[in-house]
This record gives structure tokens, sequence and C-alpha cells, in this order.
């Protein structure tokens, strides 16, 4: 069932936002390039890739619903970095923004009874979960690192493991 002009524009919102979350992490994996660690630039990489993905799911429920996908004008990422800390910090208060986002669009669609979209945003709602918690844990990581080298290059050889995301929606 189609959803409401007011409902689309909010979802066109969260589209924009997936977009722009790329962007964030894409320039954090430029930041971590030029600081000679390609392991934690592949991983930032490839999250910029997961958030197109999520982009792709909010654009293909809309098509799905015969409302209208629209991608809005996306900012330029505000990244300054100077630490690993600060990389995934950013990562972080970025993600808490997401979920919050996420969030209220929940109780938007909850308030206009709008049933439809709620499997997609129970998707999200756990997504978001796990997002957090693994910024978090290597947060966390990275404080127990304390600068040091070795342990900063045992991190990057780690995280550059993360297979790569594809772009697709593969859950359709
Ligand atoms: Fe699409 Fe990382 O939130």
């Amino acid at each position: 069932m189609k959803m409401s002009a007011a409902l689309e524009k909010k979802f066109n919102a969260q589209i924009t936002l997936e977009f722009e979350s790329s962007m964030v992490y894409r320039q954090l994996a430029i930041e971590m390039e030029s600081k000679d660690l390609p392991g934690i630039a592949a991983w930032l990489r490839h999250q910029a890739d997961e958030e197109v993905v999520h982009a792709n799911k909010f654009i293909d429920h809309l098509t799905d619903r015969a409302n209208h996908p629209s991608i809005g004008a996306i900012s330029a990422p505000k990244v300054s970095v100077k630490s690993v800390l600060d990389v995934f910090e950013a990562a972080l208060a970025h993600e808490q923004k997401v979920s919050a986002s996420i969030r209220d669009l929940y109780s938007a669609t909850d308030k206009a009874g709008d049933l439809d979209s709620r499997p997609l945003l129970m998707w999200f709602i756990s997504e978001q979960v796990e997002e957090e918690a693994t910024v978090d844990e290597i947060v966390g990581r990275i404080k127990l690192i304390n600068d040091d080298g070795p342990g900063l290059l045992r991190l990057d050889a780690e995280l550059g493991q993360r297979p790569a995301a594809t772009t697709e929606n593969a859950a359709g």
C-alpha cells in the first residue's frame, strides 16, 4: 500500500542520510589510507559500501509501494580526525545519529499505522544495535592499544580481513 506523502518525505530524508553516511565512512577511509593503515581503510571503505546497501533497501521499499524515492542534497562529510581513535569515535557518533533517525522514522510510521514498513524498520533497528556495538568495541580496543604501534598494526591486519560488501540490496 502506498504510504502518505508525509511519510514518503521522511523516508527520503533517511535515504539521503544513508548516502551521507557512506560519504562519512569513505572520507574516514581516505584519512586512514593517508596514515598508512590500509586494513582499517579497507574496513571503513566496506562500511561505506554497506551504507549504500542501506540506502538501496529504503529506495526499493518506496519503489515497491508505488512511492517516489528521491535523493536529497548530500552534505559534505564534516570529518576532522587526527588519530585512529578519533576516526572510530566519529563513526560511533554518526551511527548514534542514524539510530536516532531510524527510531524517529519508526515512531512516525507507528503513529500513522503504517504496518507495511514495520518489517523493514525492525531490520534497521537491529542493524543499528549491531553497528553501534561493533564500532563501540573497536573504540574500546583502540583505547586499550593506547597508541602502541605494534598494537595498531595488529588491529589494522585484523580489520583488513573484513569481506567486501556488495552495494546491491541482496535481501530484496
Ligand atoms: Fe546505515 Fe551505519 O547506518
